[in-house]
């Protein structure tokens, strides 16, 4: 059994040995990465600088909320909003690696900028094993390059510290409940960000409808979850799949782009069966889309695979 108490004790006193100096943490409002703030937080104060970079691929109202947040847990933080740079560099990639690959590498040139600029010589990120499992460590194969292991330069001019490395999801939340982090039931959210939850270029105009359309399937489902019609799933959310499809909209032709809605039960995220949502959901759900996003979206379809074969995200 994991005991968190102990886990929070040795983790502080160790990490206030480890870190001579500033640490800068890149702070995306996730639970791995709100439990590790607050360890290290614990550990150094103020020498801690919470970095929250708003990418342009957040959920809707993610980064004002993020910013809220770290403003309540008292952190010395810094925002960063690098959505044109972001928006720029992905423009013409298609490649899921390529996109997580310039997604980390951005990353860590926009946390350089400010480690150099502030003198700081820690990264300290929030990583889990899955990620890095899954990443190609321990003579895996690489599965997907999560961003926050795959992206990281060969040569960095910071110090890495992951202070989570070992754990999995359910040991984290468990630290969130332990350290009273308001974040503890939310649903992770990848690195990369909607970027990966848009088949192809991840445009600007892509990337606002997809984000339209989580909100939607997010809203729907923690509705139905709270009124008891259904179990609240791992994670649930859509995809944008790029291709056309023909349909119509009053009396006229419509040819537009498919969403997906993706929602799954899962423990540890290494495997995942997907939720059995009720019909009046998935109904509810692809009305209010098609509703809000006619101009765009006319085809909504529903992801019934399980991981393996599929994985969670689609790229
Ligand atoms: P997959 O899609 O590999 O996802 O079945 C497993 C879990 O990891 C999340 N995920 C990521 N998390 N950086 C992250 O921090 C990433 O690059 C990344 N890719 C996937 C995914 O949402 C799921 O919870």
């Amino acid at each position: 059994m994991f005991d968190t108490i102990q886990f929070i004790k040795e983790k502080t006193h160790e990490l206030s040995k480890e870190i001579k100096g500033k640490a800068l943490i890149a702070f995306s409002g996730g639970v791995d990465s709100t439990v590790c703030a607050a360890l290290v937080h614990k550990a150094i104060g103020k020498n801690l600088i919470a970095v929250h970079v708003d990418t342009g691929y957040m959920r809707k109202h993610e980064s004002k909320e993020v910013q809220q947040l770290m403003d309540r847990m008292g952190l010395n933080y810094r925002f960063i909003d690098a959505s044109e740079e972001f928006f720029q560099a992905l423009s013409t990639i298609t490649d899921p690696e390529k996109k997580r690959k310039i997604i980390g590498n951005k990353f860590i040139e926009i946390f350089e900028r400010v480690a150099s600029k502030e003198k700081i010589d820690y990264l300290i990120q929030g990583t889990i094993a899955p990620d890095w499992i899954e990443s190609g460590g321990e003579l895996r194969d690489t599965i997907k390059s999560h961003h926050n292991v795959g992206g990281l330069p060969e040569r960095m001019n910071l110090t890495l510290i992951e202070p989570l490395r070992d754990l999995y999801k359910d040991e984290v939340r468990h630290l969130a409940r332990a350290l009273k982090l308001e974040v503890c039931e939310r649903q992770p959210f990848p690195g990369p960000g909607l970027a990966i939850r848009i088949i192809g270029k991840a445009t600007k105009e892509r990337t606002e409808i997809v984000r339209e359309a989580c909100a939607i399937v997010e809203e729907e489902i923690e509705t139905a979850v709270k009124e008891g019609y259904m179990e609240c799933p791992w994670q649930y959310f859509a995809v944008l799949l790029p291709i056309r499809s023909v349909g119509v909209q009053g009396d006229k032709r419509a040819y537009g782009y498919v969403i997906t809605i993706r929602a799954v039960q899962s423990i540890d995220a290494m495997t995942c069966a997907f939720s059995k949502i009720p019909l009046e959901v998935l109904d509810t759900i692809s009305n209010r889309i098609t509703n809000t996003l006619g101009e765009h979206v006319n085809r909504i379809v529903y992801d019934i695979t399980n991981k393996p074969p599929g994985t969670i995200e689609w790229e």
